[in-house]
């Protein structure tokens, strides 16, 4: 057996993935699979994440950002969606002391507005306090969708336009870059989704334009320490091209 504790020695600490996107799909289905309900899958997820994060700083990976809650999910039961921004909230203010003596920036991408004004000054406290730190950079996407981000950008920059402030010619792709929720953060190098499902459920279009992506059918509470390091050594075998030709071509 391998300490995953430490980076297990077949992963090439030089290749490691310095951005992790992770799509947290199927907390539902790991709960119904047991008879429990749904949400019982929500709080076994929270556990998952709270473990990879610590993974993520052992080994020497610089950003995780993660989808928690997307612009399509208000469609669910009113009861699931109140439970999981409430979930969200408790975490967020069970946690936050430990993540900051662990030196974890906290930031939150999404329509923040729409969210509950109790969870909006979590998040704010949140932001704040860990502003400073650098360990690892740990982006939360909620209320968050890919269209929407960029109808808002779309809007911020045509604004700008009409006010004579911004010209026609100065649009370019790295001013869209600099409007979207991740403004000077790097794309992320490996997008990971888990249960089984092969979309991308209107998560960081733009951002993951050449990411890479690993799917698994592993559900979202039972991605573990192990689980992870099988991505990332699939990731290490992949060939990033950028377009241009391999260099052994
Ligand atoms: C992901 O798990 C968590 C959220 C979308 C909030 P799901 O709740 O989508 O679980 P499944 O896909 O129904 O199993
Ligand atoms: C995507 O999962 C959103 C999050 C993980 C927060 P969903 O379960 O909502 O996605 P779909 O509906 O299966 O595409
Ligand atoms: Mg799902």
């Amino acid at each position: 057996m391998i300490d995953l504790s430490k980076l297990p020695s077949d992963l090439n600490p030089q290749l490691l993935p310095p951005h992790v996107a992770i799509i947290m799909d199927g907390n539902g289905r790991w709960a119904t699979k047991k008879g429990l309900p749904r949400v019982a899958g929500h709080r076994q997820g929270a556990r998952a994440l709270k473990e990879l994060l610590r993974c993520c700083k052992d080994w020497g990976i610089k950003a995780l950002t993660v989808y928690a809650f997307s612009t399509e999910n208000w469609r669910r039961p009113f009861a699931e969606v109140d439970f999981l921004l409430m979930l969200f909230e408790k975490l967020l203010k069970r946690e936050l002391a430990q993540m900051h003596q662990e030196g974890v920036r906290v930031s939150f991408i999404g329509d923040l507005s729409a969210l509950p004004e109790s969870l909006q000054n979590q998040i704010e406290r949140s932001q704040k306090e860990t502003a400073q730190n650098q360990e690892i950079y740990f982006n939360v996407a909620v209320n968050y969708g890919s269209r929407n981000e960029i109808t808002r950008v779309c809007h911020q920059i045509a604004t700008k336009v009409q006010q004579g402030k911004l010209k026609l010619e100065e649009i370019s792709e790295s001013l869209i870059s600099q409007h979207l929720y991740t403004a000077n953060t790097p794309d992320p190098d490996l997008l990971i989704r888990t249960s089984g499902e092969m979309r991308l459920s209107n998560f960081l279009l733009w951002q993951l334009a050449y990411t890479e992506m690993y799917f698994t059918n592993i559900l979202f509470p039972d991605f573990d320490r192990n689980a992870f390091y099988q991505a990332l050594l699939d990731y290490q075998k992949r060939d990033r091209r950028f377009g241009k030709i391999a260099v052994s071509a």
